[in-house]
């Protein structure tokens, strides 16, 4: 798929309130955004719940258009997730993430509880997101799960089962776009973590790629954390990765 016109996602790792909310204020703010969208996770979706989304990421900052990805990835049986689904529509996220090992018929169920919910709350429907194997599994942490495969085979098995079953897209290493943009065509979504823009420090992650780089492989969306929201001026540190990624128009 073409890359939207601003692929950066900002992920907000913190349980601060406070902090978070100043840090979506600078880089997701009027008159434009500097990101594509804000990425709000376990750590921060656990401390503060929907009304610290609605505190953080208020209206008005959403009325931007910036994204919003609820990264929760959900992973219970399917009239679980799907009440899980069910009671995170009404914040309007963009992307939610379920883990696509919980199979078929838990991904169905999401799928059509977020669009069930969506029409009823009269809000676009969120789009789903499989999350295939962590990039924190190696092989043998997978036969210890009883999984004999190698992680980038068992990568494209998931992706594939995610996208049978309706799901918009996949997370996935940088190392794992070509091979997943292939497999699942154009129209899939690919939100990438592990990107460091040039000359930056890796931090944990061991194989990272360039904003750039991991565009031109066929990305459509990049997900960065540290390199943005620890920076001196994350606006700044934001519209350098953009740019970065191919965005002209900041
Ligand atoms: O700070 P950094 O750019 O490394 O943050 C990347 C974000 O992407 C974090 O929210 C992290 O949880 C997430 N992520 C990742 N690697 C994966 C999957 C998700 O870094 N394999």
């Amino acid at each position: 798929m073409k890359a939207p016109s601003n692929p950066v996602y900002s992920s907000i790792d913190t349980t601060d309130l406070a902090q978070a909310a100043k840090l979506i204020q600078s880089i997701a703010g009027g008159p434009k955004p500097a990101v594509g969208g804000i990425k709000l996770g376990l750590e921060f979706f656990l401390a503060h719940g929907a009304p610290g989304v609605r505190y953080a990421f208020p209206v008005p900052v959403r009325a931007t258009g910036v994204g919003f990805f609820l990264d929760l990835k959900l992973h219970d049986i399917p009239n679980t997730v799907a009440g899980g689904i069910r009671a995170v529509v009404e914040l309007a996220p963009t992307y939610i993430t379920i883990h696509a090992s919980g199979g078929r018929e838990m991904m169905k169920a999401a799928v059509e509880e977020a669009g069930a919910q969506a029409a009823r709350l009269n809000v676009p429907r969120p789009k789903l997101l499989g999350v295939t194997v962590l990039t924190s599994l190696d092989r043998s942490d997978l036969e210890a799960t009883g999984i004999d495969a190698d992680p980038s085979d068992q990568v494209l098995r998931l992706a594939a089962l995610a996208q049978e079953s309706g799901l918009d897209g996949a997370i996935c290493s940088p190392h794992e776009i070509v091979a997943l943009r292939k497999k699942c065509g154009p129209a899939f979504v690919l939100m990438v973590p592990g990107i460091r823009p040039v000359g930056s420090a890796a931090d944990d992650q061991k194989r990272a790629m360039t904003p750039r780089q991991a565009v031109d492989l066929g990305a459509s969306h990049l997900v960065v954390g540290r390199p943005i929201y620890q920076a001196a001026d994350p606006r700044a540190a934001a519209e350098a990765i953009a740019r970065e990624a191919g965005v002209n128009d900041l």
